[in-house]
């Protein structure tokens, strides 16, 4: 008779158990069978993922390299993150949580190096945060790296930042703090200057496998006919001739980025390696980079192909093996109809990220700020399909990438918009260039084949700071449209990630050109050095930068007291019938929460009675959480939002 949960046909271990077992069998009986039991759990993705992007032979032999390479990982794992990972399998929506408050920054231009921001957790905690992405820190080859996304070496920290051992110390007092450590996992290329490129270039045929080679432009200039271009200034072309290697190297982003070939069962237990790695030093959430473009296909622009999640499921299901702790994200900056698939869907779903950045989400907000027409915002977010209840988006206002307009036609066309000519819009009004806009960003990579342009830009030359000077009601214009952008990031469900001075209001930084490698790419202006004198104004009342510090700050407060804001809920649009208004609701069985947005510098409103239908919230009884008072509807049954206001309504009586 075997135990209650083994499957009835088993006839003995299988050759993966039987390997597993081996690597183990020094390990304590109550180990190796933990290790066991989250093989029946997980192993099943990991065959999955394989089987479909392998041959049945390949997926086997890397099968079975894969679990011992976890049965040692699993084996060494310090006794903290074991803990850890016992913790998260008991509560695995940790990364849900409505308490979760991300920030994002460089940890030199944030504290110098790594020692440097163990000693601002302060700082950080004083905010609320608890995911902490820390751009790109493992070593690069000398010059220009596209700030850090070409690795030069996976197992090694740039040396200005610190060594393997202060990342490993930083990695402990974080989660002393309750903060999880989030690194990149850059896994589509390699920087020229890696290993495995210097070794293609030196003649090594295992090595020459890694890439993507070719001896003449046929094949390059077949795939060119659907390829897009990433960086169209900076790098134009998918392929790079290389001397060296005697090739055309396939180059999705700059020529001293290789892409690697995924199709190659080396690559991805080379990669493999590296996640179990990197979770072993602590890091809690991997940012899965730029994983859109992993995957190749003749006559497709090469990205989103299913392999991509095929892929993702099989690492996720050895990470969940290994360090069960570790949450994986995917940086998909891929159109609305793409973007839900990296949580998996159909048998894929709830299978793959665990996070996922809502690009859309940030696209338009920005783009009902420009507007002030939320009919748009509103068409393209409800049509979202759902997400699985058991993953959660990355919200945020901004990043360290460039804004660009990703608003589907389909989406413009509905709401009887151009497309196209909306796009253009909002380039030209983020860019400064529309009459009487506020924004002062700067165009980065300006595609003359399909007149994209892109925004450079912190949130605050986003939102005004540069245009409003020293008038108090252009000011508190500026401060409500940051504040609302926020407001409307963490109302979302999920983790909003703050990027490092938005918190203080601070403007583009006007020296980005100057440094050494970076004045090709204006994605610097908005990736400033952290003014630690002027983060003291936070706390002289009046300043903009303390009115931005406290209102993000009490809007994470008070979003980690609202279970309607744990990311299993999902957000539901309401309709529009203010145009300048944006109106949610996200059903708890707690009573629903309903949050109206205000995208505008003029009073507004939106009927009781709509929100009644749709929410079932009882208005008459509502109290908005964000100021704690009384919502009561005017005698035309509508409920005022102020210019920028952003209310969470709750009913009271509940
Ligand atoms: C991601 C990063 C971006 C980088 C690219 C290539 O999109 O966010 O900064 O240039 O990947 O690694």
């Amino acid at each position: 008779m075997g135990t209650l949960s083994a499957p009835v046909t088993r006839s003995g271990p299988s050759r993966i158990e039987q390997l597993a077992a081996r690597r183990l069998r020094e390990e304590k009986r109550w180990k190796r069978e933990r290790f066991a039991l989250r093989l029946e759990r997980w192993w099943a993705d990991v065959e999955a993922g394989l089987g479909a992007v392998y041959d049945p032979e390949v997926a086997a032999g890397l099968g079975e390299r894969l679990v011992v390479l976890a049965a040692g990982a699993y084996s060494e794992r310090p006794g903290d993150l074991a803990r850890l990972d016992e913790q998260r399998i008991l509560r695995p929506d940790w990364f849900q949580s409505e308490s979760m408050l991300g920030y994002a920054a460089y940890a030199d231009r944030f504290a110098g190096d790594l020692a440097g921001v163990a000693e601002r957790v302060a700082y950080l905690e004083e905010l609320g945060v608890t995911y902490l992405h820390l751009m790109p820190l493992l070593m690069t080859a000398e010059g220009d790296s596209d700030g850090g996304y070409a690795v030069a070496d996976y197992h090694r920290v740039r040396p200005d930042l610190g060594t393997i051992d202060d990342l490993r110390a930083l990695a402990g007092r974080l989660r002393r703090s309750g903060i999880s450590l989030v690194l990149d996992l850059v896994l589509n290329h390699v920087a020229r200057e890696h290993p495995w490129a210097r070794a293609a270039r030196g003649g090594d045929a295992r090595h020459r496998a890694f890439f993507h080679l070719f001896e003449d432009r046929e094949l390059p200039d077949a795939y060119e006919m659907h390829l897009p271009e990433v960086f169209p200034g900076l790098a134009p072309g998918n392929f790079t001739w290389d001397d060296e290697v005697g090739a055309w190297v396939w180059t999705t982003f700059n020529s001293f980025q290789w892409d690697l070939d995924w199709s190659n069962p080396e690559v991805f237990a080379a990669l493999a390696e590296v996640v179990l790695f990197l979770a072993n030093l602590g890091v809690e959430v991997l940012r899965l980079d730029a994983i859109a473009f992993l995957w190749k296909r003749m006559g497709t622009d090469c990205r989103n192909q299913p392999e991509v999640h095929a892929i993702t499921r099989a690492l996720r299901g050895l990470t969940r093996i290994a360090a069960p702790a570790v949450a994986l994200q995917a940086e998909a900056i891929v159109g609305p109809e793409d973007l839900v698939g990296y949580f998996g869907s159909g048998a894929d779903h709830g299978k793959l990220c665990d996070l996922a950045y809502h690009n859309s989400l940030m696209v338009h907000t920005w783009s009902t700020l420009a507007s002030r027409d939320t009919r748009l915002a509103a068409h393209a977010l409800s049509g979202l399909p759902p997400k699985p209840t058991s993953t959660a988006w990355v919200t945020y206002v901004r990043g360290h990438d460039d804004i660009g307009w990703a608003v589907s036609d389909a989406d413009a066309a509905a709401v009887g918009l151009d497309g196209g000519a909306h796009r253009r819009f909002l380039s030209e009004y983020y860019s400064g260039a529309f009459p009487g806009s506020f924004a002062r960003g700067l165009v980065f990579q300006h595609d003359l084949g399909t007149g994209d342009r892109r925004i450079s830009g912190t949130t605050a030359s986003l939102a005004g700071r540069d245009t409003a000077g020293d008038d108090p009601v252009e000011l508190d214009s500026v401060v409500g449209r940051i504040l609302l952008a926020h407001a409307v990031a963490l109302g979302w469900g999920g983790v909003p990630v703050l990027w490092m001075g938005d918190e203080l209001a601070i403007g583009n930084d006007g020296e980005w050109a100057g440094e050494a490698g970076h004045d090709a790419d204006n994605r610097w202006v908005h990736r400033p050095r952290m003014d630690w004198e002027r983060a003291e104004l936070r706390h002289l009342s009046g300043t903009v930068e303390q009115r931005v510090w406290s209102g993000i700050r009490h809007l994470a407060a008070v979003r980690s007291r609202l279970p309607q804001l744990h990311a299993s809920i999902p957000t539901d649009v309401l309709p529009v019938v203010d145009p300048g208004v944006l109106a949610v609701a996200r059903r708890h069985p707690l009573g629903p929460l309903v949050e109206l947005y205000n995208f505008t510098e003029s009073p507004r409103s939106y009927p009781a009675g709509v929100i009644e239908e749709h929410s079932g919230l009882r208005v008459g009884s509502g109290t908005d959480a964000l100021t704690a008072s009384e919502v009561r509807p005017d005698d035309d049954g509508r409920v005022r939002v102020a210019p920028y206001e952003a209310l969470w309504v709750l009913d009271r009586s509940l």
